[in-house]
């Protein structure tokens, strides 16, 4: 048997905590006794979880597409939520999902802006607490995005391509200092992810889910909480995940008639 990180030593600053992934992290860390902190932009959302959680939470509303708030918000953290030696920095989104001769620039726009500064943002303004206080772990939300391409995956998988090869580039860096670097990689996982990509609308949500059973947030949430209560000597570097309905197709190929 090996010995794991006892949860309760751990301060967790989560991103995208209103919903989905992030709200399960919360809840898995609070729930084995460590300390969350709750960031995300639907204030009504943030107030539940605190209401639920109680006070292993401590929440606050942030948009991490504006760096000086999240800077603000990081520097303004109270005790005892000061110390954060885990950041997971998991909001994001996939808005629009069509093809790039039919996508809104404004879209690509803001999922540069929240998956790609809004996590330069968040692991920015964390790193130098950790590294002063030689103890930490970030966590990075990727996705097979990332990795695959599919039709309509254009900028959001450019985006999580981008976290994958940060998150390798922080590990690089961070050699020598005891600062752990993750980047999980989920696929399909019902949260409201669908949601937002269709502008709310539940009808097309429902149809990426028919007749399949998709991962929940939980599940993800349980590989993060695994990944950050692993011995300290121990990294995982990257962790693909899928629902077991889920693979892969063939290369596309257009044939002429
Ligand atoms: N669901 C999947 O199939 C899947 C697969 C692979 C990867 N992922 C990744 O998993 C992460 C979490 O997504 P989810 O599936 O849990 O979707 P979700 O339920 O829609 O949650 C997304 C979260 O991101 C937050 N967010 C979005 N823009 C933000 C901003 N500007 N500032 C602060 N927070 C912001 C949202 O909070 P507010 O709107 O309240 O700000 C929400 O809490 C994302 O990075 C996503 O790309 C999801």
């Amino acid at each position: 048997m090996i010995e794991m990180l006892d949860p309760k030593t751990l301060t967790v600053f989560v991103t995208g905590a209103t919903s989905g992934i992030g709200a399960a992290v919360c809840r898995r860390f609070a729930l084995a006794g460590g300390r969350v902190i709750a960031t995300g932009r639907r204030e009504d959302r943030l107030r539940a979880l605190k209401d639920e959680l109680g006070e292993a939470c401590h929440v606050a509303p942030l948009d991490v597409r504006d760096r000086a708030a999240v800077e603000r918000t990081v520097a303004g953290l109270p005790e005892p939520f000061r110390r954060v030696n885990v950041v997971v920095a998991n909001a994001g989104h996939g808005l629009g999902g069509d093809v790039a001769q039919k996508a809104d620039i404004a879209d690509w726009e803001d999922m540069v802006a929240t998956n790609i500064n809004g996590v330069l943002y968040t692991v920015h303004a964390l790193l130098p607490g950790m590294l002063e206080r030689d103890e930490g772990h970030i966590v990075l939300v990727g996705s097979i995005a990332g990795d695959y391409a599919y039709p309509g995956s254009n900028v959001y998988g450019g985006t999580k391509a981008f976290v994958k090869q940060f998150a390798l580039g922080l590990r690089g860096d961070l050699l020598g200092a005891n600062v752990r670097v993750t980047n999980i990689e989920p696929g399909m996982t019902e949260t409201d992810f669908m949601l937002v990509r269709y502008r709310g609308d539940a009808a097309q949500k429902a149809k990426v889910y028919e007749g399949i059973q998709p991962m929940r947030p939980e599940d993800v949430a349980e590989t993060i909480f695994w990944s950050c209560t692993l011995p300290r000597h121990v990294n995982i570097n990257r962790l693909q995940m899928m629902p077991v309905m889920q693979a892969f197709g063939p290369i596309a190929a257009k044939r002429n008639p």
